[in-house]
């Protein structure tokens, strides 16, 4: 399976929604396949970053009182996050996907990248229903994320669910 080239950017919101409608099916074959939770995370951040483009695509794991940097596509990130600290560990505690279209404007934001101008985190669950993992995503655009990503990506990543312990 090969995946449209980083030149090829879903832009326009339509296209938007299709490469998300089209990426349900190969992230179902690749978790049918595959159960362990790290290899689904690395080949789930890069459909995402071949599909989209966007400058990092990545998760972090609930590991006892902080979030530790799991797989992801893009530059070197920051290795540990705390409970709600900058946008991935206030995701965690308000257990809601956050938007944040300009990340300077977000108060204690941690900025991994300078490049980084908006960012979107969706919090993932386990089987029990407690937050397991956040996936994040950052852009160079500003105000690059909308409801529509919130939703698709929410569903996309429900698909994750069962492989958690
Ligand atoms: N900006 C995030 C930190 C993680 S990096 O963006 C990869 C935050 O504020 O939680």
């Amino acid at each position: 399976m090969e995946n449209a080239p980083a030149t090829a950017l879903a832009r326009t919101r339509a296209e938007r929604v299709s490469a998300y409608a089209a990426m349900g099916e190969p992230l179902r074959a690749l978790l049918t396949d595959e159960r362990d939770i790290i290899a689904a995370m690395a080949n789930f951040s890069a459909l995402l970053k071949e599909a989209f483009g966007w400058h990092w695509v990545g998760f972090y794991r609930v590991v006892g009182a902080e979030l530790v940097l799991g797989p992801f596509q893009g530059p070197v990130a920051c290795v540990r996050i705390g409970f709600g600290k900058g946008v991935c560990g206030t995701a965690w505690q308000e257990e809601r996907t956050l938007v944040v279209p300009d990340v300077e404007r977000f108060p204690g934001h941690i900025a991994c990248s300078a490049l980084t101008r908006s960012e979107i985190v969706v919090p993932i669950r386990d089987r029990d229903g407690r937050v397991a993992a956040v996936l994040d995503i950052d852009s160079i655009l500003p105000d690059d994320f909308d409801a529509i990503d919130a939703h698709a990506l929410e569903v996309l990543c429900e698909q994750l669910q069962p492989l958690f312990e």
